[in-house]
């Protein structure tokens, strides 16, 4: 789009860019040149060369609005980006120049870790179990402030840490950073914001492209640095990833199926201050990412677990409608089947997360569908894990909102953590 004042005229991508300097814009459509000058414009079409006339528009929004893109917060705007930015990361991961001494540096070390805080820690567990599927390679998946108690003494110039953050600049990271400088040990990065700290500090980076992410609750970064570790661990196994090109339009599927079914669902939880959120497997990272989504913007408790766990502690805390979320894997639906009967038969509440199954319907209260995906066997559980995570985004955001909170600014947290 143009900005058209009198003394000048500017172009940018988007209208943030160009509300600081004028609200006279210019919108321009596909297939319009603009020619411009100090002052003035001449909008022609690239079909026949005609002249197009149109006059600029004085634009009322505010900056915060501009840059919430006519989305009521942030963070739903981030969680309708996700397939964007999944496409953009593909491209570039397909053309990156430090991807290929990225990923030999970690098929010739002698161990991998995958080293991280909060979200980002959790795509670096759903990363270590693609790693040990598709690579055959164990990554062992670290808090970053326990790396240095828990391995410290033991990794040497043989290994290599990926190290995994969105803003780059996560004190706890660089701490452990600095323990793997110390011991030799190879270091990479996978992070979002360019000229961060982590990409100065890594050997090689991939950068994460979702652009910026102004929610304090990550989203497009966490569906990112999990693509990002899938595609990894396909490229260290030598397997194809032109199936991943698929990812992008099965995340709009998922959240429109979602955005359909989450209404019962909210209401059920309306008052709820104590829930268990459960996976299993591939699923058991999501379950950690989609409690902490809830916890951190509604307020309440709940808590993220192994299903097979459940039943050694936490089971005595269901009553009759206590709510227990299962994300579950179409690989493990008998398993999950007895966790939730588990539930069901002390009154508790069960609501699922999977593909569409009679005997998930059977025996859960309440599901959400994930539209069946056109994908192989062999990456489909993979990918379901990758979008099962999307729902319980927006259930997060939904369930905030049901409780007055602001989503996007939580109370007492920062987007960047920059002390110990
Ligand atoms: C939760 C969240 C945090 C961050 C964590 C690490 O939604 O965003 O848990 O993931 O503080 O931050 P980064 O990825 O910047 O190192």
């Amino acid at each position: 789009m143009a900005g058209i004042t009198e003394e000048l005229t500017c172009i940018g991508s988007d209208l943030p860019s160009i509300l600081p300097i004028t609200r006279n814009i210019l919108r321009l459509n596909d297939g319009e040149i603009i020619s411009f000058w100090a002052g003035g414009y001449e909008l022609t079409s690239v079909e026949d060369g005609e002249i197009i006339k149109r006059n600029p528009e004085i634009v009322e929004d505010t900056m915060e609005a501009a840059q919430k893109g006519g989305y009521s917060h942030f963070m739903l705007k981030e969680i309708h980006e996700q397939s964007k930015v999944a496409g953009e990361l593909l491209n570039m991961l397909d053309s990156s120049p430090d991807l290929e001494p990225f990923i030999s540096k970690i098929k010739e070390a002698r161990d991998i870790y995958l080293i991280a805080c909060g979200t980002s820690y959790h795509a670096g567990l759903l990363g270590s179990v693609y790693f040990n599927k598709f690579a055959g390679r164990a990554a062992i998946p670290v808090l970053a402030p326990q790396f240095t108690a828990q391995y410290g003494s033991s990794v040497g110039p043989e290994d290599v840490g990926i190290f995994i953050s969105q803003s780059g600049e996560t004190k706890d990271v660089l701490n452990a950073i600095a323990t793997a400088k110390k011991q030799g040990m190879g270091i990479l990065g996978l992070v979002n914001v360019v000229g961060s700290t982590l990409t100065l500090v890594s050997e090689y980076h991939l950068p994460l492209v979702c652009g910026y992410e102004i929610s304090v609750p990550a989203t497009k970064t966490y569906t990112n640095q999990v693509l990002a570790l899938l595609y990894t661990a396909l490229r260290c196994g030598e397997k194809e990833t032109s199936e991943l090109n698929k990812i992008p339009d099965l995340m709009d599927l998922t959240l429109k199926a979602a955005e359909g079914q989450l209404g019962p669902i909210v209401g059920k939880l309306s008052g709820w201050d104590d829930l268990y959120i459960l996976g299993y497997g591939l699923t058991y990272p999501v379950a950690l990412e989609g409690a902490l989504k809830f916890k951190e913007i509604t307020y309440a408790h709940c808590e993220g677990m192994l299903s097979t766990e459940f039943k050694h502690g936490p089971l005595s805390a269901v009553y009759d409608g206590y709510p227990v979320i299962f994300t579950v894997g179409p690989e493990d639906i008998p398993l999950i089947i007895s966790g939730i009967n588990e539930v069901t038969c002390r009154g508790g509440h069960v609501i699922a997360i999977g593909f569409e199954d009679s005997r998930l319907e059977a025996n859960a209260q309440q599901t959400i569908t994930i539209p069946e995906i056109d994908i192989s066997d062999e990456l489909k559980p993979a990918v379901l894990a990758l979008l099962s995570v999307i729902p319980l985004q927006l259930l997060s955001y939904n369930c905030s909102l049901d409780r007055e909170f602001d989503p996007d600014f939580p109370r007492n947290l920062s987007k960047t953590l920059t002390v110990d």
